[in-house]
């Protein structure tokens, strides 16, 4: 190691103690995040305590031109906390602290590490709800959460974590520390800047305090599973539910076939609840806030659906255990990976008109490529949010396979990242989703907060 190096990780030390600072030969059994198979890279890993430790080191960093990538819990999708040999990895594990719960105002003040679970627990414990929901739950952190801007199964109900954000403090390249810890929900004045840092993936700050928004929490959560005999159905459907549960509609996740029969065969724990086979299968959640958008009212709904055959089978989850079965179907990922050596993840979106069409589209010009290939789709259509696994067949790349999926896109005007970001994965295909004009704009944005682009280099798109 260069021994400007030695040095920087000596005065990092200082400021954030031994227990703050990894070297890289104290990372054994570190990985480089949740679905990588891989070790964690880094010349250190730096666990900071205090906003005031992250803005010291960062001076030190930005002084030393040293490269960081920050990280949360390392969930996700896109490759946005990948980091090499060279990097300092500044990770939010130590900053860790719910701060305070404010039932009147109805928020939660926590620092960037506080995993998302927690934060839902905290909410729950006092009566409250933190709406934002997502499969990575217990592993993720809100930090993580704000820098992607996370979506998951609420956004329907909620919108994405952007909404969820009243207050937040970041740290910037040069460790000055940017504060809008406000609680007010509504505060015009000016720029709103809290935002330009909410999926910005780690690029231009780094999110260390956030003030969170709760909502009331429903008095009981109703889950269905319905056989769906045709698109139009599904994109009826949706609008029928929001209609007539008005504000209680909390989630609407489509399965189309495929992947309900992987996710219910023999590589899963769990048995079809339904044995009706359907191209698309329904997953809904339904907030119970009065006897008026009772359990009652939606079990005649659904009556009533079947008898017009807007639906050819359904079911109403009878107990937790029932509902947290059907939900298992939808986000549980271990059958793919027993059954595939490896597989790949999309997460794009179009409006639904052209949906059925594009699915059907990506998965004929994939067999037309590779013969032995596989797609298995699913997301939060309620949302317009699709996401596929696509196996390639053996020992292909992926491409191919994201040229398929991603080039409809421009003329539908879909976006290349619903919820997961851009990351590494995406970078070539953000001019689909963007303008010159914007991406020019963000481009300098960056350059102008982080002139020696220490910061998550390489991230989104090519400094
Ligand atoms: C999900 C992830 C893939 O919705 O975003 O399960
Ligand atoms: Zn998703």
């Amino acid at each position: 190691m260069a021994t400007d190096r030695s040095l920087l990780l000596q005065q990092i030390e200082t400021v954030v103690g031994k227990v703050g600072l990894l070297r890289a030969d104290q990372l054994a059994g570190r990985s480089a995040g949740i679905w990588s198979g891989s070790a964690l890279k880094a010349l250190a890993l730096v666990r900071p305590a205090s906003t005031a430790e992250v803005s010291a080191v960062m001076k030190l960093c930005h002084a030393a031109r040293q490269v960081v990538v920050p990280a949360g819990g390392m969930t996700g999708l896109a490759g946005g906390h990948e980091s090499c040999d060279a990097d300092i990895v500044l990770s939010s594990e130590r900053l860790n602290r719910i701060e305070s719960l404010d039932t009147h105002s109805r928020c939660m003040t926590v620092q960037a590490g506080v995993i998302l679970q927690t934060v839902q627990q905290a909410a729950d414990a006092a009566g409250l709800l933190f709406a934002l929901d997502l499969g990575a739950r217990a592993s993720c952190t809100i930090g993580g959460n704000i820098a992607t801007n996370a979506g998951g199964v609420r956004v329907l109900r909620f919108g994405m974590m952007r909404e969820q954000v009243l207050g937040l403090e970041v740290v910037l390249a040069d460790g000055s520390i940017v504060s809008s810890m406000f609680s007010v929900l509504k505060n015009n004045a000016g720029y709103d800047l809290r935002q330009m840092f909410v999926g910005s993936e780690g690029t231009l700050g780094i999110v260390t305090r956030a003030i969170l928004r709760l909502h009331e929490a429903p008095l009981a959560v109703e889950t269905a599973l319905l056989a769906v005999p045709s698109w139009k159905q599904v994109m009826a459907l949706l609008r029928y539910f929001d209609a007539a549960l008005p504000g209680a509609l909390a989630a609407y996740e489509v399965l189309w076939r495929d992947f309900y029969r992987l996710n219910t065969g023999p590589h899963s724990s769990v048995d079809a609840p339904l044995a009706t086979e359907a191209p698309y299968y329904v997953l809904l959640d339904v907030f119970i806030s009065d006897s008026e958008h009772g359990r009652a009212k939606l079990e005649t709904l659904l009556t009533a659906l079947l008898e017009r055959g807007d639906i050819s089978d359904g079911a109403l989850g009878s107990s937790e255990r029932e509902r947290a079965r059907f939900w298992q179907i939808r986000e549980n990922f271990e059958p793919e990976q027993r059954r595939y050596d490896k597989i790949y993840g999309y997460d794009v979106s179009l409006p639904l008109e052209a949906m059925e069409t594009y699915v059907d589209e990506v998965r004929s010009r994939l067999l037309q490529c590779f013969a032995d290939a596989e797609l298995f789709a699913y997301g939060h259509i309620g949302d317009g949010n699709l996401h596929f696994s696509i196996y390639p067949g053996a020992g292909r790349e992926r491409d191919v396979v994201d040229d398929i999926v991603y080039q409809p896109l421009q003329a539908l005007h879909g976006s290349v990242s619903a919820e997961h970001g851009i990351g590494i994965e995406k970078k070539a295909y953000l001019g689909y989703t963007r303008s010159a004009g914007e991406i020019e704009l963000m481009r300098k944005t960056r350059r102008m907060m982080d002139p020696h682009n220490i910061l998550n280099p390489g991230k989104i798109f090519d400094y």
